[in-house]
């Protein structure tokens, strides 16, 4: 396929699966992805069929939260099954649309319909990323599958139609998403970094228990036609990302810490700026920011950044652990490199 064309999801697909379609699938697959928090965010997309972001973003994994996803060819079932932590999901439900129409642009053509079970150790319910490790997982246990052995970046071209930050999900510690120029996004894809913080911890704060009230596809889209600061956000994404690739391979936590605060503030400005307004924060979620910026007042060096929700995620160096959870006894501890690695095997 030419790269400068612009391209449908079905296209980019068959470019990147030419020539290795052809194997019988195996018995089952079994993949794990870790979940993963933005500390520049992708917000904004300039192709929405195939998740093309405006601006690069770069993310940490969360270690042992994630997906675990098992797929197996059922020919007796009428179309694919999908179960999420143990619920067989109704066929009309999104998550359902979603994942099978990822799977039926992936699976070669003619192929039995799945069993898909997958279980997140993130908590789904309270609107913590999970389609990020799940549709990283599902990209994996497709390839174990169906035997493709994609390379890592074009897993991620994979992962990233089925779900923007899944990109992100593929590998451990700290990842960048590259925005890419090319209409058909074969230049956009993801890639580990160098890990030169291995300090750096999260403290999980969970805000209610709702799922979240305008998802991130749509939250973009009004974001980005609606707010006049959303013109602002990539330009600064774009200052934001090479700041913070600079603290990563110089270890600064420091800068990490700042920088990564305040793009998710800066994110969030964008969003109420949109009409109707988009406040994914709660009293709570305001509450826990002021405790943060109250300690760092007091000489403790913790930070925060949030997503399209009301949950706060810490950011701190282990050294200050006992001091975040005496502070924040609600905190769930998460240690970024703990935890299986992204990965997948045939059954
Ligand atoms: O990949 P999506 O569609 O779930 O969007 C993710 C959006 C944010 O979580 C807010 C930011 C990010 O980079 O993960």
């Amino acid at each position: 396929m030419k790269s400068a064309a612009p391209a449908s999801a079905r296209e980019v697909v068959r470019s990147l699966l030419d020539g290795r379609s052809s194997r019988a699938p195996a018995d089952g697959a079994r993949a794990f992805a870790p979940s993963n928090v933005a500390l520049c965010k992708y917000w904004g997309k300039r192709n929405a069929e195939l998740n093309l972001p405006e601006n690069g973003s770069l993310s940490i994994s969360l270690g042992a939260l994630g997906t675990q996803t098992r797929l197996a060819p059922a020919p007796s079932l009428m179309r694919h099954r999908v179960t999420l932590d143990g619920v067989v999901l109704a066929p009309e439900s999104s998550f359902h649309r979603r994942v099978t129409a990822f799977v039926d642009l992936v699976a070669p053509e003619g192929s039995a319909p799945l069993d898909i079970e997958t279980e997140n150790t993130v908590p789904t319910a309270g609107g913590v990323a999970s389609s990020a490790s799940g549709f990283a997982a599902l990209t994996l246990a497709l390839d174990a599958l169906y035997g493709y052995g994609l390379p890592a970046r074009d897993l991620s071209i994979l992962a990233r139609m089925g779900s923007g930050s899944a990109c992100r999900s593929l590998h451990r510690g700290f990842v960048l998403w590259h925005a890419g120029e090319q209409p058909d996004g074969l230049d956009s894809f993801s890639e580990p970094l160098q890990d030169q913080l291995p300090s750096l911890r999260l403290g999980l704060c969970t805000v209610g228990a709702g799922p979240k009230a305008v998802g991130s596809r749509e939250g973009m889209m009004r974001t980005a036609s609606t707010s006049a600061l959303y013109r602002a956000w990539p330009e600064q994404a774009a200052r934001d990302l090479h700041a913070l690739r600079c603290a990563v391979t110089d270890g600064d936590f420091a800068s990490l810490g700042r920088l990564s605060e305040q793009n998710a503030l800066s994110m969030h400005a964008t969003m109420i700026g949109a009409w109707p307004p988009l406040l994914y924060w709660q009293p709570a979620s305001v509450a826990l920011m002021q405790r943060v910026w109250a300690l760092r007042d007091e000489g403790l060096p913790l930070y925060f950044t949030m997503d399209a929700g009301p949950h706060l995620k810490l950011l701190f160096e282990a050294r200050d652990r006992d001091a975040v959870l005496t502070a924040f006894p609600e905190a769930q501890l998460i240690h970024p490199w703990e935890g299986p690695l992204p990965s997948a095997n045939p059954l």
